[in-house]
């Protein structure tokens, strides 16, 4: 059985201030829960005070990238050591914004991926196709790509420890949600990937996200596919009340 897992990717968003009181509000409900696993992923400069108001909790902090060098000459840049001296336990990986915006290739993701892996991070690796690559017929052949790409090299143990998001572009931000059949056909297909990476019993035992507008409306009904093992939640995780809601929609 796979133990379903959400988690909070709050962006640029959230100064140290604001992350403490969403954080308190957070506590209030889900401090003991665990039939879920519980992530929060704030940005760098909140996760030192973050890591702290979370510690004694059931809920694990995750952070939304790093380099892959341990330390170095890479101005601007954070390193899985850093990361780890927190208490990060998750990091989101190759997320559609940091392959759009910042030019991160399956290549890079996949370098980031062993790294974390390497140093007993647990990777979110995001995959998902752009709306004109799925009116184009694309996604099967978009999605195969990214997955074999991003995660090529990885041991069935190392897999076993990396979390999926598939996160379709179109989705990201924009209120329009995949339906739940739509994302469904492409857990599976990435399921059938893993399979062929690795064997069958590999990829049944990895967890797969989805991402994309996400809601308390909408949540119950995603979760409920058979091979959706929870959910990457942007927008409606900066609010205590519609986190919270779609943590107990995994339930
Ligand atoms: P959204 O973002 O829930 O605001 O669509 C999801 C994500 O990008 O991880």
């Amino acid at each position: 059985m796979r133990k379903k897992i959400v988690a909070g990717n709050w962006k640029m968003n959230m100064t140290v201030a604001e992350a403490g009181a969403l954080v308190s509000g957070l506590k209030l409900e889900l401090s003991n829960f665990r039939e879920v696993e519980v992530v929060v992923c704030p940005p760098f400069t909140a996760l030192a005070s973050v890591s702290q108001a979370l510690q004694g909790t059931n809920m694990d902090l995750g952070a939304q990238n790093m380099h892959w060098e341990k330390s170095g000459a890479y101005t601007g840049e954070v390193s899985p050591e850093m990361l780890r001296e927190l208490f990060c336990h998750y990091v989101i990986l190759g997320h559609s914004e940091r392959r759009t915006y910042f030019g991160e290739t399956d290549e890079i993701v996949n370098r980031k991926t062993k790294a974390a892996l390497a140093w007993g991070l647990h990777p979110i690796v995001c995959v998902g196709e752009t709306l004109a690559q799925r009116e184009a017929g694309e996604v099967e052949q978009v999605i195969t790509t990214q997955v074999r790409g991003s995660l090529a090299g990885l041991s069935a143990r190392e897999i076993l420890d990396t979390v999926i998001a598939y996160e379709p572009v179109w989705a990201i931000g924009t209120g329009k949600t995949a339906t739940s059949a739509q994302a469904q056909d492409v857990h599976a297909l990435i399921r059938k990937v893993l399979a062929g990476m690795f064997d069958e019993a590999v990829a049944q035992g990895v967890r797969i996200q989805y991402g994309g507008s996400v809601k308390p409306a909408n949540a119950k009904e995603l979760f409920s596919m058979p091979d959706i093992d929870g959910g990457l939640i942007g927008g409606a995780a900066l609010k205590a009340d519609s986190f919270v809601a779609i943590v107990k929609a995994a339930v």
